[in-house]
């Protein structure tokens, strides 16, 4: 049986793009059910329609600071949808503890740097101000704080002295669409274990390969 994914937007959708597409595929253990955006002008909705997937706008905007009020809709449709994972791409909007208590372990966030370095606003911006010759994107479970929880999967590229954020950020998006499907494909397929702040890979994984950046010689 596949697990059902809704994925929730707020913007663009090229990660959920990428999730869709991989999704295509007969053996991917997972089958997006529905996209979710907090916002009506969210560009992904209409990649996402164009896809055959069921497209959900709750406007989180007329709820103000009343969190709850906007996560018990949300609830009822992820319920509708008899959804069993969550992928946020891109969602802008915080969560409630007792909301993402009730989806530990089946809600997915991805953002662009290596955490637990340069979480919240403006990753790339505060990796080329911090000088790192290598960041990348993270795959992590979602806890009560941004940016933040068990981590299930990193994707590395090396940072030259001539990247923008902008370019930075191109090539970061890159590793974004590689690893996103790649880390629901293992939670989907139950071989993800959760022990406190730690996520492993039932039966371990490669340990091979060495990135050094910058490369001298
Ligand atoms: C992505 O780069 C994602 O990693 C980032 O927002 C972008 C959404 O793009 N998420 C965060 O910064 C979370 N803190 P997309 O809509 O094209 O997937």
């Amino acid at each position: 049986m596949k697990r059902r994914v809704a994925i929730l937007i707020s913007g663009r959708g090229s990660n959920m793009a990428a999730l869709i597409d991989a999704a295509k595929a007969a053996d991917f253990p997972a089958e997006i059910v529905a996209v979710i955006s907090n916002r009506a002008d969210a560009a992904g909705l209409q990649k996402a329609a164009a896809s055959g997937i069921a497209t959900v706008v709750i406007e989180s905007k007329p709820f103000g600071k009343d969190r709850a009020g906007f996560e018990a809709v949300l609830q009822r449709s992820l319920e509708q949808h008899k959804v069993d994972l969550i992928c946020l791409g891109g969602f802008m909007r915080l969560f409630t503890a007792e909301f993402v208590q009730r989806w530990y372990g089946k809600m997915l966030n991805i953002h662009p740097s290596l955490l637990p370095s340069f979480p919240g606003l403006d990753p790339h911006g505060q990796a080329l101000q911090a000088g790192v010759k290598l960041s990348g994107a993270t795959v992590h479970f979602v806890i009560p704080e941004t940016d933040a929880g068990p981590i299930v999967m990193q994707g590395a590229v090396m940072v030259g002295d001539d990247d923008t954020p902008e370019t930075l950020s191109q090539r970061i998006l890159g590793i974004e669409h590689r690893i996103y499907p790649e880390a629901l494909r293992l939670l989907a397929s139950g071989k993800l274990r959760l022990e406190g702040n730690v996520c492993q890979v039932a039966g371990g994984t490669d340990r091979d390969g060495t990135l050094i950046s910058p490369l001298t010689v």
